[in-house]
């Protein structure tokens, strides 16, 4: 279990009333619940605040109903169990109400009540962890009675479903909400690990200059994973893993691996290069994807009995700037797979002369290649090739590791969910997604959502469809190692 660690000399956010529309989902319940209560006993959540649980009038609850079932959330989920005292104070701050009623359970009647309970200076936050289709008649809800004013919106992934949806989506907010006040999820941006890719490249001279095409291979983004739909059928098969995971986490990733050094970490810059990057990525080839589909998937509760949504998807996407032209980008995930990973891989190229008796025997996949697992608590691997002790000059295969929850004091973590929490009530923009980026990642996904190969099947716990190799050929996937 995670030990609580406190951040009482850090400055705190102003005080906020967290509005959390779609609280009896999975989400709220997993990420949202125990990720507010481990910021409060870090310290991290504002001196003053509330937390209103929204939701439809037939899931409605009291708030000692609320409350316990924002417990059991946090028991479930949260990395350290609460403690009694610790909860009794954060649970104080919690109530419930309803959306989109007028009364005084109604959402407007809770947060006046909130912001008058917590005297002036109060800035609202809602956290829209509902699906695209239902974000609009929120957003129209707040505009319609001002709450709209001194607020931030957060709202979750996939945003839109295609170019036209997303531009749409971004139309309706706009009208309520300017650009500083929206604030687009994607927890993979909050990771440890992956904004470790940042310091990675960029305050070591290790690694940066080899971080171009005339030293990079290729470079995989692979993340399987064990876990099957969980429950959320109707969900997923309007979704799947293409934009459940690849237009919005997988894409990110790559954005932050390929981007160019920016001037500074501050939101603007940081997300110009990221969305230079998402410019110069090639509108996909369907020709160079494959979609799978785990057998049993069909009987699933929600799913169609004749479905054709991929739960897998492995793609290669190319990036045309001179850092880039020529490297191919293999980025694979799916449900029910052999293993749950979070594997970067950047395969090196080799050198140009062979002087090694052996050279050519030893596997060069093995060798010559920096691993980043990002699945937390995190860690990074340099396989590289070195002399076998003995007479001879023998090649073998060598690594060295850093894994992050023995170098550094893990308790310091967070949770992607929570960091970003964090960083929205700070106001920083930084880690989240900009309106022209998402829309650009639309446009680039067009082509296979207009025409998308068919769906191969595959079995539980496998690796994908057979043909996955075809994908990373002449060169192998990491995974599994
Ligand atoms: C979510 C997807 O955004 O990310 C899930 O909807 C997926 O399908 C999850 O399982 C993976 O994220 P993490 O951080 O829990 O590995």
């Amino acid at each position: 279990m995670r030990p609580t660690h406190s951040f009482n000399d850090r400055p705190r956010p102003d005080s906020h009333v967290i509005v959390i529309f779609g609280i009896t989902g999975d989400l709220a319940r997993r990420k949202i619940i125990p990720g507010l209560y481990h910021l409060f006993v870090a310290g991290l959540l504002p001196e003053h605040f509330r937390v209103l649980g929204c939701g439809r009038t037939q899931s409605a609850m009291t708030d000692d109903e609320f409350r316990a079932y924002a417990y059991n959330a946090t028991c479930q989920f949260a990395a350290t169990a609460p403690r009694e005292d610790e909860w009794a104070r954060f649970a104080q701050s919690l109530s419930f109400s309803v959306d989109p009623d007028d009364g005084p359970r109604g959402v407007e009647a809770a947060v006046a009540r909130a912001e008058l309970e917590m005297g002036g200076g109060v800035r609202r936050l809602y956290h829209l962890a509902i699906p695209p289709d239902a974000m609009r008649d929120v957003v129209r809800l707040l505009g319609s009675k001002g709450l709209n004013e001194n607020a931030r919106i957060i709202c979750e992934k996939p945003f839109g479903v295609d170019l036209e949806s997303a531009r749409e989506l971004n139309h309706e907010i706009t009208a309520f909400f300017d650009e500083t006040q929206i604030f687009r999820i994607d927890h993979f941006l909050g990771k440890e690990s992956i904004d470790n890719i940042l310091a990675l490249r960029f305050a070591n001279e290790l690694f940066e200059p080899l971080w171009r095409r005339s030293h990079v291979r290729y470079v995989q983004i692979d993340v399987p994973e064990t876990l099957s739909i969980e429950g959320r059928g109707a969900f997923y098969d309007s979704t799947g893993a293409f934009r459940d995971m690849v237009v919005t986490h997988l894409f990110q990733v790559l954005g932050i691996l390929a981007m160019e050094q920016p001037t500074s970490l501050t939101a603007r810059p940081l997300r110009d290069e990221i969305n230079k990057v998402f410019e110069t990525l090639r509108v996909l080839d369907p020709s160079s994807v494959i979609r799978g589909q785990y057998a049993g998937y069909r009987d699933e509760e929600g799913v169609a009995p004749d479905s054709t949504t991929e739960t897998f998807i492995a793609l290669r996407a190319w990036i045309d700037n001179s850092r880039w032209m020529g490297v191919p980008f293999y980025l694979r995930t799916g449900k029910c797979m052999a293993t749950s990973q979070q594997m970067i891989t950047i395969g090196l190229r080799e050198p140009v002369m062979e002087i090694f008796p052996d050279q050519r025997d030893v596997d060069s996949h093995d060798g010559n290649k920096l691993l980043i697992d990002f699945k937390d608590p995190g860690s990074i691997h340099a396989h590289f090739l070195a002399k076998q002790p003995g007479p001879d000059m023998t090649l073998g295969l060598a690594k060295m590791h850093f894994h992050y929850n023995d170098s550094f004091q893990e308790k310091n973590n967070l949770e992607a969910y929570e960091r970003l929490l964090l960083e929205v009530m700070l106001g920083n923009q930084a880690l989240f997604t900009r309106s022209d980026g998402i829309e650009r990642l639309w446009e680039v996904a067009a082509p296979l959502l207009a025409a998308p190969p068919p769906v191969e099947s595959y079995v539980k716990g496998s690796w994908g469809p057979p043909s996955v190799g075809t994908i990373v050929s002449p060169n192998d996937w990491t995974l599994p190692e």
